[in-house]
């Protein structure tokens, strides 16, 4: 029996994606560096013939119907590199290689060039939803080659998340676009990390409350607007204590971790000039925690001016701003959806991707790690205007952003006097209001650079595109 498909990488999301494409029926082939894990994952998993365990990248090329379809799971950057390079002489024309690491966009369109010109295709497919997507159903955002997509499309999608029956899996576009979109996702998933830890912060510094309260309160947010798989993973962090019957959470060191695709995003944002400081400051915050022991030096070096979480009086209004606290974080959620899309609008023109934002958001509603109740509206918006410009443009959420923006500046007027960091908030209101603001103060910013560089300016009195220079320093006398 010839295997519909071949995996190599038996690394955790590798083993859950090939259990999942055999209970669709699938019969997989598998591969891994270290070989002795094939043989353990196969009498692990005790598949029978839809499991065929390979000892060699011949051997797996062999077991494959054609044109092949052999999907990597392996380490991003060099080792993707490594085995594209051992399969490319053991494969035929129209045979196809998947990528489905977190790789960069940029190393996808020379893969796919590269492999588009020895006759092959290749795709590069952002998969998200973590172990449990992998296993169960995750969103799956492939790129590539075009006509590679309709010999995947249904293990693709079959194996994809569902939501009301629809795959959370489609075609993004042409070579980098699957993962420059999975890119983006994990650049949301860093704000609205950031965003609800700074939550968390609030809660616990300043309203001291219990992991117990505020797991209840996470509960609460999750049965509305706010509804999303971040929101109920935190509350169920809450909930878990550890052998002494303290909250695990408060045992956790303050360091956290990441892998570049946040970082890739801020890099994005700042390579193709949109407006980006929410999705980037939650990438510097994760820096700034990786510091910790700058920051205990720090911490007693100012010791008199660190955060002052003591004698607040929010704790005699709790309820009242624990509402408020709600939209706060609502209003800094659908702004860092705002700066993720525009990214998405962005790169599509800047790398001719043609992505329909629409379908972005209709795959990203299920089986990732974004998932929000509020990506149905999302998609909504972008299928009444393909080319909305904002997503708080889109009538529905104008009225959600005039609903919750007051409350998150009163929850960062609040909070910024007792010291608690709450860069994601303050980004996101420090953002609603630059772009709300007709005038900036950026006339000053161009004399300034007028006076020192020549650098000339437009004046508001004539037509765009006229340019003038001022001999400052010489009418300043
Ligand atoms: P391993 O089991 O032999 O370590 C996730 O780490 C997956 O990527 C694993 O299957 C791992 O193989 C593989 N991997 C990591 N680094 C690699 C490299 N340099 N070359 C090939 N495969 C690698």
């Amino acid at each position: 029996m010839q295997a519909d498909i071949g995996l190599i990488g038996l690394a955790v999301m590798g083993q859950n994606l090939v259990l999942n494409m055999i209970d669709h029926g699938y019969t997989v082939a598998v591969y891994n560096r270290t070989v002795e894990k094939v043989d353990k994952f196969v009498a692990m998993a005790q598949r029978g013939e839809k499991l065929i365990g390979c000892h060699s990248i011949e051997e797996l090329v062999r077991s494959l119907k054609k044109p092949r379809i052999i999907l990597l799971m392996v380490k991003s950057g060099k080792p993707v590199d490594d085995f594209i390079n051992k399969l490319v002489p053991h494969l035929e024309p129209d045979d196809i290689i998947i990528d489905g690491g977190n790789s960069h966009f940029s190393d996808t369109i020379r893969r796919t060039q590269y492999l588009e010109k020895k006759g092959l295709r290749f795709i590069g497919t952002g998969i998200s939803g973590g172990e449990e997507g992998a296993r169960y159903g995750p969103s799956i955002m492939p790129g590539g080659s075009t006509s590679a997509w309709l010999v995947v499309k249904d293990i693709f999608q079959n194996i994809a998340a569902k939501v009301n029956g629809t795959p959370c899996c489609e075609w993004i576009g042409p070579n980098g676009a699957g993962h420059f979109v999975k890119t983006i996702h994990n650049g949301i998933e860093y704000a609205v990390m950031q965003a609800i830890s700074e939550t968390y912060h609030i809660m616990h510094d300043l309203l001291d409350m219990t992991a117990d309260e505020m797991s209840n309160v996470f509960n609460d947010w999750n049965q509305d607007k706010l509804q999303s798989y971040l929101i109920e993973i935190t509350r169920d962090i809450l909930k878990v204590k550890d052998e002494d019957g303290t909250p695990l959470v408060e045992k956790i060191l303050d360091t956290a971790g990441q892998k570049g695709t946040g970082k890739w995003t801020a890099q994005s944002a700042l390579d193709l000039g949109t407006p980006g400081a929410l999705l980037a400051t939650a990438v510097f915050q994760r820096y700034i925690s990786a510091r910790k022991e700058t920051r205990v030096t720090a911490s007693e070096m100012f010791s008199e001016q660190a955060s002052k979480s003591t004698h607040n009086n929010l704790k005699t209004e709790k309820n009242t701003f624990l509402k408020d606290l709600k939209d706060a974080l609502y209003a800094t959620v659908l702004l860092a959806y705002d700066q993720g899309f525009i990214l998405l609008h962005e790169a599509s023109k800047e790398y001719n991707w043609n992505l329909n934002l629409a379908t972005i958001a209709t795959i990203w509603r299920g089986g990732c790690i974004i998932r929000a109740q509020f990506l149905d509206k999302i998609k909504e918006a972008y299928n009444n205007d393909p080319n909305l410009q904002h997503i708080i443009f889109d009538p529905y959420f104008q009225s959600e952003i005039t609903a919750s923006i007051s409350a998150l500046r009163r929850v960062a007027s609040k909070i910024l006097t007792f010291g608690i960091p709450i860069p994601a908030m303050t980004e996101a209101l420090a953002y609603f209001d630059s772009l709300t603001t007709a005038r900036l103060p950026a006339n000053l910013i161009q004399a300034q650079r007028d006076y020192f560089g020549s650098h000339t300016y437009e004046r508001i009195d004539k037509p765009r595109g006229q340019f003038f220079h001022t001999e400052w320093k010489k009418l300043a006398q």
